[in-house]
């Protein structure tokens, strides 16, 4: 989909039902997110935002693919009800400031089918169909201001973290088109969020973020996603400040009584909420220990809910018994904390002792240790506002040299194969401390190390007039974001070609691709090309077809 079919799309499913309005007075904002392992951040930031003042209209989902949604997680309270016609919810929203519906015939009705058409066709994964279910709820509920918890790693629904982002920038883009102020913030979720993953398991979890007692990465996340609506209703705020102020209604307990009363108002029974040990009341808890010795890398959140699926959203068409509400899992060793072989990681909640030793065999399995690394993920990995901008933790300014030959059959450019990442990549490297301003110093060095040959004796080095190549892109091994700036040169060497040729044929690393393959991100071989280099010739202002070759004799 282009942009402008995305921006009808979701309008048309805005559209497919009732639209709320509100009074001008009423600030409304949402807090949704793209669903995960563990999550529990579009409840406890949505409570938050109604501590703060805001109108919380919020229309949320059960089950996705793969993970429980929010409703399924607040109709794990007996007597919860999340069905509610449009006119009962208007009232509800405007008495406690608050409330949270499923999706019903009235509200965006053209979301469920398309949402069961994707099922059907395998699209449940296409960022513009996702960026379109999300933004057309928040229109059809009337909200003025959004802010999307992108989920990015194994336990979201993209998984890729570059993907994540364009999914982020889809949303932020889309809502906003549609009058809708969007942000969008990326977190991780690789491994579960919080400590719990179950459904009332996550009740009970949310209790404590909302009472400050929550675990770091989701009560984090939920302060971010609450300070981020705070900014965007008064731009003038500054971040900390709007952290301080989200964090405030987590410690004078007003995002916790904005909870509570929204929950016994929709008929959930309260005490589920005043005495959270109700939901660990699990009959049987085994524990999961460590397979290795080591620091938790991750623990595989596809795994743990391919793991638990049987037990916790054991769906079919029926509500779960009460003894599958309260299964699931608590996460007693996080990505970070160092384990010894056998020791506990995790305690799987379960009412059946038949199907337990599968799951806990498969629980194990999740468990992923490195040596001696030490790797305490982030929980967030960017934010997106709403001009576009992305905020990422790391920039990087890089030199790329492109070398041209030009030959009776085409013209090919040099590429490299970087060996860790198994991937074609331009000449190209970091700006060192010390470097020129200009980069050209940097460009230089790269290649004296990579190709060998002297400066100003074998080859000079000219920057191409273009705006630097901008490309953000996910490190694993850092696991952060990092923007790149790509400052583009072009080599032009001094010796003849033939015997330039013969000295850089000596490295097997060296390879000349055709643009096609540069374009395509493959060379003819099937090898990979690295996504940046794609993204240079992408770029519209470089023709390299413009370029001269690079050998001057
Ligand atoms: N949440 C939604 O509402 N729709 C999607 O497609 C994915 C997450």
């Amino acid at each position: 989909l282009n942009r402008e079919t995305l921006k009808a799309l979701t309008e048309a499913i805005a559209c497919s039902g009732k639209v709320l309005r509100w009074p001008q007075s009423f600030r409304t904002g949402d807090v949704p997110s793209t669903g995960g392992v563990g999550n529990k951040t579009p409840i406890a930031a949505a409570a938050m935002l109604a501590a703060l003042g805001f109108k919380v209209p919020k229309m949320s989902g059960r089950a996705l693919r793969h993970t429980g949604g929010s409703i399924d997680i607040l109709e794990s309270i007996p007597g919860f009800r999340a069905e509610w016609s449009a006119d009962a919810f208007q009232s509800l929203v405007g008495e406690l400031g608050f409330a949270i519906t499923a999706q019903t015939a009235e509200l965006a009705p053209a979301d469920r089918k398309l949402y069961a058409l994707r099922k059907q066709t395998r699209t449940v994964d296409s960022i513009p169909l996702i960026a379109s279910s999300i933004i057309s709820k928040k229109l059809a509920m009337g909200v003025n201001i959004v802010v999307v918890d992108v989920k990015a790693g194994r336990g979201a629904i993209i998984q890729d973290y570059d993907q994540a982002l364009e999914l982020a920038r889809e949303l932020v883009w889309v809502g906003t088109a549609l009058g809708i102020q969007t942000a969008a913030v990326i977190t991780e979720n690789d491994s579960p969020q919080g400590r719990y993953v179950g459904n009332l398991l996550a009740v009970a979890e949310i209790v404590q973020v909302l009472k400050g007692i929550g675990p770091r990465d989701v009560t984090e996340a939920s302060i971010e996603l609450a300070a981020l609506a705070l900014i965007l209703g008064s731009p003038s705020k500054s971040l900390e400040r709007a952290r301080e102020e989200a964090t405030n209604v987590l410690l004078n307990g007003r995002a916790f009584d904005a909870f509570r009363s929204m929950i016994e108002r929709l008929g959930g029974d309260i005490s589920y909420v005043d005495k959270p040990n109700l939901c660990y009341r699990a009959p049987i808890k085994i524990e999961v220990t460590a397979p290795r010795s080591g620091v938790i890398r991750a623990i595989d959140a596809e795994k743990v809910n391919e793991a638990l699926r049987p037990l916790v959203f054991a769906r079919s068409g029926r509500r779960e018994t009460l003894q599958e509400r309260r299964s699931g899992v608590r996460i007693d060793r996080k990505p970070g904390d160092r384990v010894v072989k056998g020791q506990r990681v995790m305690t799987l909640f379960c009412g059946d002792i038949g199907s337990a030793e599968a799951t806990r065999r498969m629980l194990r399995r999740a468990i992923e240790t490195d040596e001696d690394a030490e790797h305490r993920p982030q929980t967030v990995l960017a934010r997106i506002l709403p001009d576009g901008c992305v905020e990422v933790p790391r920039e990087i300014d890089a030199a790329v040299v492109i070398v041209k030959d030009v030959t009776r059959r085409g013209s090919t450019y040099l590429v490299q194969l970087n060996r860790r990442w198994g991937m074609f990549n331009f000449i190209s490297g970091k700006r060192e401390s010390g470097e020129d301003l200009c980069m050209r110093g940097t460009a230089m060095r790269e290649v004296e190390e990579e190709l060998e040959l002297v400066r100003d004796e074998d080859f000079t080095v000219e920057e191409i007039a273009t705006n630097p190549v901008e490309v953000i892109q996910y490190s694993r091994r850092e696991s952060c974001y990092t923007r790149y700036q790509f400052y583009l040169y072009h080599l032009t060497f001094f010796g003849e070609r033939r015997s330039l040729l013969q000295r850089l044929s000596r490295n097997v690393d060296n390879r000349w691709l055709t643009e096609a393959e540069l374009t395509a991100g493959w060379s003819g071989d099937g090898s990979a090309v690295s996504p940046s280099v794609v993204r240079i010739v992408a770029r519209g202002d470089l023709s390299l077809r413009a370029l001269p070759t690079s050998f001057s004799v």
